[in-house]
């Protein structure tokens, strides 16, 4: 598990020091550009930031302005066409598709617009998953738990089908919870819920935040949510506008 012989030092080294000291994640200059009938679409330009272990990020912004599409590079999903993304001391953007992967499934959670959930398996199987492949102990017991804590104790043996989009979505969050990680991404954590399930949601966000200092980068157009965040970003049209923290 996790074998790597890289010069790099391990990530779970990685992840001790730089809990510490951050910045835990830090883009530099992150370009993405896509050819559209040989038309270039500049989706992102030049985007820097850097995230310190343990906090909590909102990134804002207009449909279409590429939050998405920044979540995906900074969580490793995807690749920039020219800049840097260093996580736990990880260049990103040098590392194979699979070293990636190794790297997302040690130290990262992510919750995607579309929930992606494995439309064979039930919710408790869907939440065991992460747990299996990173060969965890307690898997049945400890993804119970996610599932109840997300308000779907009466539901995990149901499958995706048999779910309400807002039940998927919160059976995806409790995936990503579930391997506590150490940088969860969540694009649109609450974006189809109702508020009070929206706020329990976020209580749940906020709770991995305080007491496992779970660093929370999240993409929301839900103000409440990104109100409670120590810091908010602003996308426009492929850019970083704002670098304020929270006013309040
Ligand atoms: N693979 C792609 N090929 C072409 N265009 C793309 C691709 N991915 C994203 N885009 C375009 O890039 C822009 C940014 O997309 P992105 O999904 O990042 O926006 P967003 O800020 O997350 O929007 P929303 O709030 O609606 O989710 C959009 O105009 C989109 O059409
Ligand atoms: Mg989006």
């Amino acid at each position: 598990m996790g074998q790597d012989n890289r010069a790099q030092s391990s990530p779970a080294q990685d992840a001790q020091t730089q809990r510490a000291s951050g910045p835990i994640l830090l883009a530099e200059a992150l370009e993405k550009t896509v050819f559209m009938a040989e038309q270039p679409l500049h989706i992102l330009k030049s985007v820097s930031l850097s995230v310190h272990a343990g906090e909590s990020l909102a990134i804002v912004g207009a449909s279409g302005s590429g939050k998405s599409t920044l979540l995906g590079l900074l969580a490793g999903l995807d690749q920039p066409s020219s800049g840097s993304i260093r996580m736990l001391g990880h260049a990103l953007e040098k590392l194979s598709e699979d070293e990636r992967a190794r790297v997302r499934a040690k130290h990262v959670g992510f919750v995607f617009q579309s929930f992606q959930l494995l439309p064979n398996l039930t919710a408790l199987e869907n939440v065991m998953l992460p747990l299996e492949i990173s060969n965890a102990g307690r898997v049945r017991e400890r993804a119970a738990d996610m599932l109840s804590a997300v308000g779907l104790g009466e539901r995990m043996l149901h499958y995706p089908n048999q779910l309400s989009g807002g039940e998927q979505q919160r059976v995806a969050l409790a995936r990503a919870f579930v391997c506590e990680p150490d940088i969860l991404f969540a694009d649109e954590p609450t974006g189809n819920l109702d508020t009070q399930t929206g706020a329990r949601i976020a209580d749940l966000l906020f709770g991995l935040n305080e007491t496992r200092n779970t660093t929370l980068v999240l993409v929301t157009h839900d103000h409440t949510l990104a109100q409670r965040c120590a810091r908010k970003l602003v996308m426009n049209a492929g850019q970083l506008e704002s670098t304020a923290g929270s006013a309040s």
